[in-house]
């Protein structure tokens, strides 16, 4: 089996086979469905993920600011595939991407309910809970130095 980490652009191959394990792991389960203003945002944005034989089980988008700090945003692992690290090797790679590209904070709205996961990767929960895509977030954020 082959295993592959690599960062890839709006409306290719790879970004389509992204934005369905967007849908089926971040989208679905809500009962939502990307609206076209949410995936406009794609365009611009470092789309990253793991590849299995070619086929993408995690990925996350990136979205650069003009303040140093990096957005994680749309953070996904293919079902069968949680609990085995991979969310976390995903988001490490990030943030050294990040941190190489000049940024010194990456900073996520984090779903409540996977908050812990950002606490273990060292992220700090940033002022209160908010409502995002009908459910609760926090604001979290790690300096990169
Ligand atoms: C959340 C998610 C990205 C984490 O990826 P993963 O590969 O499953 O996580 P890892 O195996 O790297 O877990 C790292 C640690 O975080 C913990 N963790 C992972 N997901 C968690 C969750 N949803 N809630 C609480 N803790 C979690 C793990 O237990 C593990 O802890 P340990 O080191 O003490 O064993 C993934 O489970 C997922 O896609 N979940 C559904 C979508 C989602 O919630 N995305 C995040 C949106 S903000």
């Amino acid at each position: 089996m082959s295993r592959e980490l690599k960062t890839f652009s709006y409306d290719t191959p790879e970004y389509h086979q992204a934005l369905q394990l967007r849908n089926k792991i971040l989208r679905n389960p809500l009962g939502l469905q990307f609206t076209e203003a949410e995936l406009k945002k794609d365009e611009q944005d470092i789309h990253f993920g793991l590849f299995e034989d070619g086929k993408i089980i995690a990925c996350l988008t990136l979205t650069e600011n003009k303040n140093g700090m990096m957005k994680m945003r749309q953070v996904a692992v293919e079902d069968t595939a949680q609990g085995k690290g991979i969310g976390s090797v995903l988001a490490i790679a990030a943030e050294k991407i990040a941190k190489e590209n000049g940024y010194h904070t990456m900073f996520c709205h984090a779903r409540k309910a996977a908050s812990d996961f950002y606490l273990k990767l060292g992220y700090n929960i940033i002022g209160d809970e908010f409502t995002e895509v009908n459910i609760p977030h926090y604001l979290m954020e790690k300096k990169l130095i």
